[in-house]
């Protein structure tokens, strides 16, 4: 509910700006990649927040750069509260630990690197060292309670196939968009560049003075990575603590959109690649355009789909025949998914809730829903941040 005025000025010697990824913000201020913020300029971003509590990320969109920055440091993430989250008494405080998961490259001098190669430009850069809020090798002292870890992944490139490394179970109670309508337990949740993860965490049933990480396990479906476990974070549980946490039966009220509401459908092939030196190109002009969506690249200027104010639509991201995983993200509106065949070939228990970003594995074919209430122009994008570089975004407006 309330409005806030961000001044940023971009101190940076190339172009900028910021994007509220996951704020439903007026198209002015989206940040989108024609909106740049030169060298030395200042904006001021303000709007109102106006939508459920969430968290959600900020991060420039300067095409054809937005890797190298957010690789480099430009994203962080905020909570938005409502006072009917608060009312569910979730942990709160030292017991709710934000987390932003990322991998970086390092020089000799453990200057973060980026400059992606042509096969790196294809599956995305990936680095070596994994990072917690900025840290290596992080561990967080924990007491014998419930926790409540707010997980994004700010990477470029990598998925995380969170886990416990006791195989423990946890529950997740929100994604992207909010709180789930209940809670879900799992034992592993495959979290793509983009997406968020609620998650509750029970250190009750961990012994006292022992260790647990949570790591990403291994997972198949994609030939770039997937193939080690290894540690994100190690949780130490160092103190007996007694909490009276009750878990509420429903944390949120979800209407379903029906298909049925849907006034069109509108389908996406992101599974085709084109090939190098297509088009006529040779040499590095053929590194650009790789990954389409529709066959096309992005175009600043040229609108792909135009979408009715308040209509109900259908929206699939067909990648049958693709090899890649493609986190699709949509800017001015968060979405349900609504059926998933092939590849994993159902909705994932972090996917009941309402997204903004939905991992598309090679094989998969994903329908989302959602009615468009901003008015404007928006992109459409893989968060992949190489791919979209490399033009996989398109325009989209709302009239
Ligand atoms: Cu994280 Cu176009 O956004
Ligand atoms: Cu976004
Ligand atoms: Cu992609």
């Amino acid at each position: 509910g309330s409005t806030v005025t961000i001044p940023f000025t971009n101190g940076l010697s190339e172009e900028t700006n910021i994007h509220w990824h996951g704020l439903l913000v007026p198209a002015a201020m989206d940040g989108h990649p024609s909106q740049m913020v030169t060298a030395g300029q200042s904006f001021n971003y303000t709007f109102k927040i106006d939508q459920a509590a969430n968290m959600a990320w900020y991060h420039p969109h300067p095409h054809e750069k937005t890797g190298k920055q957010v690789f480099t440091g430009l994203a962080g993430m905020f909570i938005v509260e409502s006072p009917e989250e608060k009312a569910l008494n979730l942990p709160s405080d030292a017991y709710e630990l934000p987390l932003v998961i990322q991998d970086k490259r390092l020089d000799t001098t453990g200057a973060i690197m980026y400059s992606p190669t042509l096969e790196e430009v294809m599956i995305g850069y990936m680095g070596e060292t994994i990072t917690v809020n900025g840290v290596s090798s992080p561990f967080q002292p924990v007491t014998t309670r419930m926790y409540r870890l707010r997980v994004l992944n700010g990477s470029n490139g990598r998925m995380y196939n969170l886990a416990l490394s006791n195989g423990n179970s946890f529950m997740v109670i929100g994604s992207d968009g909010g709180l789930l309508p209940v809670p879900e337990t799992v034992t592993s949740l495959l979290l793509a560049p983009g997406e968020r993860a609620d998650l509750l965490v029970d250190f009750s049933k961990i012994a006292l003075n022992s260790e647990v990480y949570l790591q990403s396990n291994s997972f198949s479906g994609v030939s770039s990575q997937g193939s080690q476990t290894f540690k994100i974070l190690k949780f130490m549980v160092n103190k007996t603590e007694t909490d009276t946490f009750k878990m509420p039966t429903s944390l949120n009220s979800i209407t379903p959109l029906s298909t049925a509401s849907a006034t069109k459908t509108r389908t996406f092939d992101i599974g085709v690649m084109m090939n190098m030196g297509s088009g006529g190109h040779g040499g590095t002009m053929a590194m650009k355009g790789m990954h389409t969506i529709n066959g096309k690249i992005f175009n600043m200027d040229r609108i792909d789909e135009s979408v009715a104010l308040n209509s109900t639509e259908i929206w699939e991201f067909d990648n049958t025949n693709g090899d890649e995983p493609h986190p699709m993200h949509l800017h001015g509106t968060f979405f349900q998914v609504s059926s998933r065949t092939g590849g994993r070939g159902n909705i994932l228990s972090h996917e009941k809730g309402l997204k903004d970003t939905v991992l598309v594995m090679p094989g998969e074919k994903v329908r989302i829903i959602t009615k468009f209430e901003k008015v404007g122009k928006f992109v459409f994008h893989c968060h992949n941040l190489e791919h979209e570089d490399d033009g996989m975004m398109l325009n989209f407006e709302v009239k």
